[in-house]
């Protein structure tokens, strides 16, 4: 049998894409899972894919970006999970630009999300971890949080910053029996690729969302005694 079944988690942005994958990937593990995102339609929808799997599922619709809405909605799925064991940080936005193009308020709205958003959802969960005295916090960053790049830095000084936010947070919380694992993941099938236009739908050759999934359930699955502090995940296909 698992040693995940019956843990629970909340995935932020699980509604799609890496977020979802991972959701499914927990729920065919016998994990509890409750997603969040702003789009209820297709949080429901993720939902009742998860309830297949004959786990408890449920989802909360609000910005990660807004700590009123943060600290109301992650009292409310904890409530309903009945607890707290994994937090999946995942909620994330990306936008293409350069540095003197790009509106300050799109330059803004990034790292209100990717960043304090983070934090946010991470203030609200921690001390219920804490209390238990165990945890696992996975923290998506990126490659573009490892080096920047043109026309990205909004994206990349968000993901440099969750770097610094995780590695700190590990630091400080590693005492509690709490595992904070920071991802550097490379490019992905997803909205995200897509919208973006780094990438074409169904293209077989790039990472998909289920590869990244099976890297946080391997992080998940080592004895208690280890932890993965971080991990980069890239393509065999240059
Ligand atoms: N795909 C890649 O190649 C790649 C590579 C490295 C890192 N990442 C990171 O992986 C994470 C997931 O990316 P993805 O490719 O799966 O993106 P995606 O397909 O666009 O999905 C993003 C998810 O986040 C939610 N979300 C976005 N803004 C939000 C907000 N302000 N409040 C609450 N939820 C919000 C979205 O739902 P709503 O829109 O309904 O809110 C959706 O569920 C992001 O942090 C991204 O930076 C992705």
């Amino acid at each position: 049998m698992s040693t995940l079944k019956s843990k629970k988690a909340i995935i932020t942005g699980g509604s799609r894409g890496l977020g979802k994958a991972t959701a499914i990937a927990f729920a065919k593990e016998g994990i509890d899972v409750a997603i969040t995102g702003r789009t209820e339609s297709v949080l429901k929808e993720t939902v009742t894919e998860l309830e297949t799997y004959g786990v408890k599922a449920t989802y909360a619709v609000f910005d990660v970006g807004n700590y009123e809405e943060v600290k109301t909605n992650i009292k409310k799925v904890i409530d309903t999970l009945g607890g707290v064991d994994i937090l999946v940080n995942n909620a994330g936005i990306a936008a293409i630009g350069s540095f003197m193009d790009m509106e300050v308020d799109v330059w803004s709205k990034i790292i209100q999300t990717n960043v304090m958003g983070m934090y946010y959802v991470t203030k609200e969960v921690l001390p219920h971890l804490i209390e238990k005295n165990e945890g696992d916090i996975i923290n998506v960053s990126s490659t573009a949080g490892l080096n920047g790049n043109a026309n990205i830095s909004a994206y990349s000084a968000s993901k440099f910053a969750v770097i610094g936010l995780s590695e700190s947070l590990m630091k400080e919380v590693r005492k509690h029996n709490i595992r904070v694992n920071t991802l550097t993941p490379s490019t992905i099938e997803s909205d995200l690729t897509i919208d973006l236009g780094m990438l074409e739908k169904g293209s077989d050759h790039v990472l998909q969302p289920v590869d990244f999934a099976e890297l946080i359930l391997a992080g998940l699955k080592l004895p208690r005694r280890a932890m993965l502090k971080g991990a980069s995940l890239w393509s065999t296909n240059p």
